[in-house]
């Protein structure tokens, strides 16, 4: 590790959505990258740098490949590095150059497989259906192994469709590979996760519970909350009794973004009223920002944070904010992009840090299920080096 020099060749291939790096030791270690992209931002996310141009409708990312090819280049190539705190890119081509995996050379010393939450229905930004919500979720609460977590889901995901079909509703897929169904009642979709919950043989709320994430800053205007699917009308104490309603008629666990980043009161509210209920979780109002964090655990702003690196732009920051986090007791979910990549940082990342839990999307669409299947073999990995490896893994397809 010592003699490292970074050569330096970074390849910055544009795709439409994403941004995708590669860089090359001395000593031949590579480390590749790809960047996902969200739908529904938080405003103070890091800058998503595009062309805005003719080219893939304004998308493309000419100016960034320069700005590496160029500026970054001249800065770090023939220089030598030893960790991944001097220069942030350097963690995978570290880690290679190591002999290790990323998840084992990084973060905590102890290394967990995370808790799947699994967003079997899709709404809001990321679904061409009438859900006000975003995501609704199904989280395993009682099972032995990751793989055997992710089977439970597996199964929920498909007697879901089944049942979707003898309702003869559309079992088209959203952003993140669960059903956009043309609904438009949260009522009607957390009865549909019920049903398949029970049907595939499972114990609503005791092995398998349900988290939402409202992304309720998509519908926040002029301080009020407008679901439309819901046809209602709702202030931020009215969303807080409609949670109230909500998490006594079904085993929901956590809430993602129940208030708009813009409704900061809001979020004092619903943390004092439900934040010793369910998790609550801040997505949009702390983008993965360490001092945002900061500030909202002094105000009283949720008891979780979403993890998405992007958000805040280099690893460093996001393992200052996961560790933050971790200090004060806020639980910690490492989660993916609406517009995701091949990339399965963020399964390692998870597991690195012990993050308690992971957001990646549904049981189908390969770009969410790549990070379940690097989720499989890190558990093999991690067995085997317990010396407790008792089955075989079964990769997940992606039908
Ligand atoms: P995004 O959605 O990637 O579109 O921001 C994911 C989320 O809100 O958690
Ligand atoms: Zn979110």
């Amino acid at each position: 590790i010592n003699l490292l020099t970074t050569i330096l060749k970074l390849f910055l291939n544009y795709l439409l959505f994403k941004l995708k790096s590669d860089l090359y030791l001395q000593d031949g270690s590579f480390g590749r990258a790809a960047v996902p992209s969200g739908a529904s931002t938080g405003s103070k996310e890091a800058l998503e740098l595009r062309d805005h141009d003719s080219r893939y409708k304004g998308k493309g990312v000419l100016k960034a490949v320069a700005n590496v090819n160029q500026i970054v280049a001249q800065e770090v190539v023939g220089k030598s590095y030893q960790t991944q705190a001097e220069f942030d890119a350097f963690a995978k081509a570290i880690a290679a150059s190591a002999n290790k995996e990323l998840f084992e050379s990084c973060g905590n010393k102890i290394k967990k497989l995370p808790r799947p939450m699994m967003n079997i229905i899709n709404g809001g930004v990321h679904a061409d259906n009438a859900l006000d919500m975003q995501e609704f979720m199904i989280v395993p609460v009682k099972y032995k192994s990751f793989a055997e977590a992710l089977r439970m889901g597996t199964e929920i995901f498909h007697t879901l469709k089944s049942i979707m079909n003898k309702k003869h509703l559309s079992t088209s897929i959203g952003d993140e590979g669960g059903f956009a169904p043309q609904i438009g009642s949260t009522d009607e979709c957390l009865k549909l996760i019920l049903n398949a919950i029970s049907e595939a043989g499972y114990k609503p709320g005791e092995e398998v519970a349900i988290a939402l994430d409202v992304a309720a800053s998509e519908f926040y205007k002029d301080e009020k909350y407008i679901m439309s699917g819901e046809s209602k009308v709702l202030n931020s104490q009215e969303m807080c009794s409609f949670y109230e309603d909500l998490i006594t008629r079904y085993p929901i666990i956590s809430i993602e973004d129940p208030m708009s980043e813009f409704d900061y009161e809001g979020w004092k509210l619903i943390t004092q009223k439900l934040g010793n209920k369910i998790q609550i979780v801040g997505d949009d109002i702390f983008v993965t920002n360490p001092a945002i964090l900061e500030k909202g655990i002094k105000d009283g702003i949720a008891n979780a944070i979403l993890i998405k690196p992007n958000q805040i732009g280099t690893l460093s920051e996001t393992l200052d904010t996961i560790y933050l986090a971790q200090k004060n007791n806020y639980n910690t979910i490492i989660s993916h992009r609406s517009g995701e990549t091949e990339d399965t940082t963020i399964a390692h990342l998870a597991v690195a840090v012990n993050s308690g839990q992971i957001k990646t999307g549904s049981l189908s669409r390969t770009d969410r299920v790549c990070k379940y299947n690097e989720l499989l073999r890190i558990e093999e990995k991690l067995d085997a080096a317990k010396g407790t490896i008792g089955y075989i893994t079964s990769f997940l397809a992606v039908r």
